[in-house]
């Protein structure tokens, strides 16, 4: 099935998509810390980002291919600081094709662009070397490292004007 070239918001209808992609336990080794995703989580999730759509103008955007949820990616508040963070979430069908890179550089250009965002931060978990390569190559600089929660985090940020190592073809992106 082809891959859509647009990130639409999140929606209702995806919460079995949405549960298939973050039960994957690839998916889910580092995002969830390899936890099952309840249900009700799910829902919560889905929840959440339509009111910060409806708020705030941003908040997680699907990439279909057709078939399945190929990807999951936005801006999400994370700890307790509820400090918004760039997150993303390939299926491992789509995974090594550079997705996440343009995922990241689309939802960064959308801050820039349409939110007037100054930067984006992001952080991963210190082994999570996939997600630390695609900020890199997405034009993040790593700004801090910290434990949380028992494991090495690693911080990043890129501001508006960064040049970006590798420029990857950008997904539109779509709003409610
Ligand atoms: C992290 C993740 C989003 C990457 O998605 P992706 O679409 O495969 O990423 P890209 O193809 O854009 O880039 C991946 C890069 O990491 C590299 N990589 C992959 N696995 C790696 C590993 N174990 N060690 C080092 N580099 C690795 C790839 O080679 C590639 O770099 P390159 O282009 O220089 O070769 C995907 O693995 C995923 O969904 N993981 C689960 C969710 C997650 O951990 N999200 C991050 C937390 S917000």
């Amino acid at each position: 099935m082809p891959l859509s070239d647009a990130l639409r918001p999140l929606r209702g209808a995806d919460a079995d998509a949405l549960d298939r992609l973050f039960n994957d336990p690839v998916v889910g080794r580092y995002l969830w810390d390899g936890n099952k995703v309840e249900r009700h989580v799910i829902d919560d999730i889905i929840k959440q980002s339509q009111a910060n759509f409806q708020q705030h103008g941003h908040g997680l955007w699907v990439l279909d291919d057709g078939a399945q949820m190929a990807a999951v990616a936005g801006l999400w508040p994370f700890r307790e600081e509820q400090s918004l963070e760039l997150i993303y979430a390939v299926a491992v069908k789509w995974q090594g094709k550079g997705i996440a890179t343009r995922l990241a550089h689309s939802i960064c250009n959308f801050a820039f662009t349409e939110l007037g965002f100054d930067v984006v931060r992001a952080s991963t978990d210190a082994p999570n070397r996939a997600s630390v390569r695609v900020l890199e190559k997405a034009g993040f600089e790593g700004t801090d490292g910290k434990t949380i929660d028992d494991k090495p985090t690693l911080f990043f940020e890129r501001r508006g004007g960064a040049t970006v190592p590798y420029a990857p073809g950008a997904f539109e992106v779509l709003t409610p």
